[in-house]
């Protein structure tokens, strides 16, 4: 088993937010009531006064402050929550705290975290400034599985931004955010429907002698690899895995690779180029991106 979604039935989320709750919002407004993806069904803050509960609240989701008096404190009250409103995923959205290994494990594969910033590059804190003071072109924001170290994990989706000239901290934050909340729904929908996960050891056995190529890309690389081979897999044609890793495979793998590709962005180019292939691989590669784009 790659991941343990899709589910065959509607998640149950939960988000974790410490502040003001703008990537909260964007995700109430991605995933509405009864819609097929599923639902938030719990918000939790360590902070009372997290303009987030308020969000939370006006839109009739459960929102709970577990005010900090402690990690142990905190997370054994969180972890309680979570199992007994039967959550699936847990989303961190602006959430400020580090969780500890006790919280992690259970959750590893099923915690998600947003981080503004294009990971491995600037985790931490005073992101924007520290992108600036540097001189970088570009940023962006991460989503990313949760493990034990701080804005690590497994990249899901990534997205970028220009830095412009006469751009101060204020001015990147509001561009990288309105990037989060188009960004934060995709990956849940990536996730949801299986075609992003942590690799284990399930996809060491289905890539075989290909493990060790898999291993050597960049972090920033392996999601689009992972999509692809979930696709394939989703199609029946695992076989063909340790070949398209290699470089090797025929048009089966090129629309693996189209699609992973559009899964996280749109590119005319790419989409031309799936259009020209054969019937039953284009209307394959075309349901997948439909399934994750059309949300509702
Ligand atoms: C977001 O930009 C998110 O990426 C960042 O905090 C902001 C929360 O904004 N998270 C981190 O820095 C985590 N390391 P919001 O409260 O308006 O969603």
């Amino acid at each position: 088993m790659l991941s343990p979604f899709p589910l065959g039935r509607p998640a149950r989320m939960a988000v974790m937010a410490s502040g003001r709750g703008t990537n909260l919002e964007a995700l109430l407004e991605a995933f509405p009531p009864k819609n097929p993806w599923g639902e938030v069904v719990l918000v939790l803050s360590d902070n009372p006064e997290a303009y987030a509960l308020r969000r939370a609240s006006r839109r009739g989701v459960e929102a709970v402050a577990i005010p900090w008096r402690g990690r142990k404190a905190f997370e054994g009250e969180a972890l309680g929550l979570l199992e007994a409103r039967g959550v699936d995923l847990v989303l961190l959205a602006g959430f400020m705290r580090l969780l500890s290994p006790a919280f992690v494990e259970p959750w590893y594969g099923r915690l998600l975290n947003i981080h503004p910033s294009l990971l491995p590059a600037y985790p931490g804190l005073r992101v924007h400034a520290r992108v600036l003071e540097a001189g970088e072109r570009e940023t962006g924001s991460t989503v990313h599985f949760v493990d034990q170290g701080m804005d690590t994990g497994p990249i899901v989706l990534q997205g970028r931004v220009p830095v412009l000239p006469g751009d101060t901290p204020e001015t990147l934050e509001r561009r990288v955010l309105f990037l989060e909340h188009r960004l934060y729904p995709r990956a849940v929908r990536l996730v949801l429907s299986g075609l992003a996960f942590p690799p284990g050891e399930g996809l060491k056995a289905l890539l075989g002698e290909a493990w060790p190529r898999f291993q050597e890309f960049a972090p920033g690389e392996k999601p689009l690899y992972l999509r692809a081979v979930a696709l394939l897999s989703a199609w029946g044609l695992g076989h063909l895995v340790p070949a398209a890793l290699l470089g090797q495979g025929g048009d089966w793998v090129r629309g693996a690779f189209l699609a992973a590709h559009l899964l996280a962005e749109d590119h005319p180019a790419l989409r031309q180029e799936l259009s020209e292939l054969s019937r039953e691989v284009r209307l394959r590669a075309e349901d997948a991106l439909r399934r994750v784009e059309s949300p509702l």
